[in-house]
């Protein structure tokens, strides 16, 4: 029995959109004149940037101009390398992307990621002129012990002493892991009082700490937007849930306005 044969590339987190571009043009010019016998499949898992670039056309108007950002969910705490299924910063600019989340709770949780892994991530990520928007959260057991403060500068902490002045160029938020997708929303009073302390640690690390914007992050949805933007340090959200439904994100967004 002769089994279709695959060959696969995996160029890992390796080479630029233009490089891989190249590379897959003499590919596939080789491909012309040597075709591969038909029971053999060629593939190259490239990074996930497809995503990304099916949404660029749609976030600019006629001219080209930008409607809206692009981000990313992650980015690579490496520059390069053997680090399959990465995306690297560099690859992330490349595609036009913004603002990359670092250190989300669900990767904190289910990837294992550490307060320095975020910060390298956060290093990445201004190295490549994007915007890390790191998050730091309670979970509900840290909060009901009182812990709220220590856990949330911690994380904020390995951020400032891995990237310095730097950091006057990271947005920060804040998203109680208790209030992930729960509908158990912070009040307004809750979570003004943890952006406070993060304000006040932006502030002593920084000359520029007042202008670092500070999200909220954790069940923001159309009705409680505008109670929680209204706090003197929530300088906008982290949604999740409601920014699946058009008519919610936009009225999270008039909220914010
Ligand atoms: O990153 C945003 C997300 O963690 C918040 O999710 O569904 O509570 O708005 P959600």
């Amino acid at each position: 029995m002769t089994r279709k044969q695959l060959i696969a590339g995996n160029w890992k987190m390796n080479g630029s959109l233009a490089a891989n571009q190249q590379l897959l043009d003499e590919v596939l010019a080789g491909m012309q004149t040597a075709a591969p016998r038909c029971d053999v499949a060629v593939c190259v898992p490239a990074p996930y940037l497809a995503q990304v670039q099916a949404y660029q056309d749609r976030s600019r108007d006629a001219s080209g101009r930008a409607r809206l950002d692009l981000g990313a969910q992650d980015v690579s705490m490496h520059e390069a390398g053997a680090y399959t299924g990465e995306v690297s910063a560099n690859m992330l600019r490349d595609f036009g992307v913004r603002y990359a989340i670092a250190g989300h709770s669900e990767r904190r949780q289910y990837q294992g990621e550490t307060d320095v892994h975020v910060a390298l991530k956060v290093k990445r990520a201004l190295a490549a002129g994007i915007t890390p928007i790191v998050c730091v959260g309670e979970t509900l057991r840290e909060r009901e012990e009182g812990m709220t403060e220590f856990i949330v500068k911690r994380q904020l902490s390995a951020v400032i002493h891995l990237n310095g002045h730097c950091i006057s160029e990271i947005v920060v938020a804040y998203e109680p892991v208790w209030a992930i997708g729960t509908g158990k929303t912070a009040t307004p009073a809750e979570a003004q009082a943890v952006h406070a302390v993060l304000r006040a640690q932006l502030k002593a690390a920084t000359e520029h700490g007042e202008r670092i914007p500070i999200l909220y992050g954790g069940s923001m949805n159309a009705a409680n937007a505008a109670e929680l933007l209204a706090q003197p340090d929530i300088d906008g959200g982290l949604i999740g849930g409601a920014s699946l439904k058009a008519p919610d994100f936009l009225k999270i967004i008039a909220s914010a306005a």
